[in-house]
């Protein structure tokens, strides 16, 4: 693995899960601990990128700068996510890790909600959050490479092939969850990579292995004339 493969190249990662408050105890979240988005944060600056690592609430340190740069930006909820996306572009590629909240509260409650107002039950109005991975897919300001996660309880590659084309994604990365040994937690995983003319099976292995082929198949990929940056410093 050549140490500059991309280097001039800006790499945006998304990383970790989405907290959306209820009230000022209380969230929604999803289960992610941000291992794979920070393997690939680092995978991505140990080629020679300039990384930027958009990441939600996670317990993880930053991985260095490798041969390249990498500037953290943290977020708690989707809504702060998806600004902190937009705001990173231009980008030559985008890799959505990210697990991020399909739905949030409709309203945060200013204070703590008590027990008692609404009997036995409490009911929660969500709202849908803005898809961040297909719209940068569609912005005027694409990035050459768009990356997307599929997690599925079942029927993986059916669901990854869906929202490959629904999402309009360059490559997605499909992984089993639920299965002991894999996924949110855990240090290992298995991933299947798709494309419109690609599946590629990659692991069980550690995050940081399965990050590093990742990115040697970006790098393979990434049209060598587009290159969209870089004067946004
Ligand atoms: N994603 C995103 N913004 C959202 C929801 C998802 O950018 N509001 C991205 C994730 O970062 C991931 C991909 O979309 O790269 C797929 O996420 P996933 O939760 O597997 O799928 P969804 O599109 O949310 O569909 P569903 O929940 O119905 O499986």
């Amino acid at each position: 693995m050549s140490s500059a493969l991309l280097a001039g190249r800006h790499v945006v990662v998304s990383a970790g899960p989405t907290y959306e408050d209820i009230d000022p105890v209380r969230f929604l979240g999803n289960r992610s601990s941000g291992k794979m988005g920070f393997a690939i944060a680092a995978a991505a600056a140990a080629r020679g990128a300039r990384v930027s690592l958009i990441a939600g609430p996670v317990a993880l340190a930053t991985p260095g700068p490798g041969s390249g740069s990498l500037a953290r930006i943290d977020v708690r909820s989707a809504a702060q996510m998806h600004a902190a996306v937009i705001g990173a572009l231009p980008a030559d590629v985008y890799i959505g890790a990210a697990a991020v909240a399909d739905y949030t509260p409709a309203r945060v409650a200013a204070e703590k909600i008590k027990k008692g107002a609404g009997g036995d039950g409490l009911t929660l109005q969500l709202v849908r959050t803005r898809d961040i991975l297909a719209e940068l897919a569609i912005h005027p300001r694409r990035p050459g490479l768009v990356v997307g996660f599929a997690a599925e309880t079942e029927d993986v590659e059916r669901h990854a092939r869906g929202k490959l084309a629904a999402k309009q994604l360059d490559l997605i990365a499909a992984n089993r969850v639920g299965v002991a040994g894999s996924g949110f937690e855990s240090d290992d995983n298995a991933l299947v990579i798709y494309g419109s003319d690609l599946a590629l099976p990659l692991g069980p292995a550690s995050k940081h292995e399965l990050a590093s082929q990742l990115l040697d198949l970006i790098c393979q990929r990434l049209p060598a004339a587009a290159r969209a940056t870089d004067s946004a410093r």
